[in-house]
């Protein structure tokens, strides 16, 4: 496992969420924890929560992104982990305005290639390096009523596996966390699809954490806090007809609830 004692680790969007549940853990396993979010105030109540520095800015854009590296390698000395979490959901189908499409293509996927290419110089120099994305369940299967989220979350995941697979024998570990709903302010703006096909099993940001926590123990890819994501993922994979027919049963449900 990525000793996470003592460990240099830096965490997009760490002010709330996902991201802060994360930032706990690991502060509580001994990190070292730079903690970024787009709002600073946010950013700071967690930093100083754990005991970490809070780095604010937005993990969506190329300097953004240059600038959270230089300051946490300034602070740690090295950036042993990379927690790539934050994330955008906005806009439905192909009426989406562009600029909204670019949005999500910058905070959900760019974000990893941009921490990736600032970093992997020294961890392939040093022969190891943790890169962990949080990328979705949608990312793995789809999100009905969200076209540019699932697919700059299929993207992200895609990236990390391109990562993994191109890296892994030089000594870089690589997560990708894929739940499904989590009870967090991304979810509760998730509007009527996120109501009937998340909210049900939603789970606490915290097991989200766990779930990460367990996964690197055992130097595992995927995180799937929700574990019937690997039925679905199977049966998209080995019959993607029948999946398809499943998720458009759904999607009628949600038109039936509006
Ligand atoms: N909540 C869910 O149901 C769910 C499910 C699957 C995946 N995810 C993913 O998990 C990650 C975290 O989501 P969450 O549910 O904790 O969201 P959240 O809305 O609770 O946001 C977490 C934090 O990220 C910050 N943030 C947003 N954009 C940022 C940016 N560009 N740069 C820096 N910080 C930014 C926000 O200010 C907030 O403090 C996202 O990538 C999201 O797509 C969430």
């Amino acid at each position: 496992m990525t000793n996470v004692s003592g460990a240099g680790i830096v965490i997009t969007g760490g002010g709330g969420g996902i991201g802060r549940a994360i930032a706990r853990k690991f502060a509580a396993g001994g990190g070292r924890v730079v903690v970024n979010d787009l709002d600073p105030g946010a950013a700071a109540a967690v930093a100083a929560e754990i005991g970490g520095l809070a780095v604010p800015g937005d993990a969506g854009t190329e300097q953004g992104v240059r600038e959270l590296v230089a300051a946490a390698t300034e602070h740690l000395g090295e950036v042993d982990i990379y927690c790539s979490n934050a994330g955008t959901v906005g806009g439905a189908g192909p009426d989406t305005p562009e600029d909204q499409w670019q949005r999500a293509w910058e905070v959900n996927t760019l974000a990893h290639v941009r921490a990736s290419r600032a970093l992997l110089p020294g961890w392939l120099a040093r022969g190891r390096g943790t890169f962990v994305v949080t990328a979705s369940a949608a990312g793995l299967l789809t999100m009905l009523g969200a076209a540019p989220y699932s697919v700059t979350k299929h993207a992200a995941a895609a990236y990390a596996e391109w990562l993994a697979a191109t890296y892994a024998h030089r000594g870089l570990t690589v997560h990708c966390i894929c739940p499904q709903g989590v009870r967090t302010d991304m979810l509760a703006g998730s509007g009527r699809a996120g109501d009937v096909v998340l909210k049900g099993a939603a789970i606490e940001p915290e097991q989200v954490a766990d779930a990460l926590w367990d996964a690197m123990a055992e130097g595992r890819f995927l995180v799937l806090p929700h574990p019937e994501v690997l039925d679905y993922y199977q049966l998209r994979a080995g019959n993607t007809d029948k999946w398809l027919r499943g998720m458009s049963r759904l999607q009628q449900r949600i038109e039936e609830a509006e």
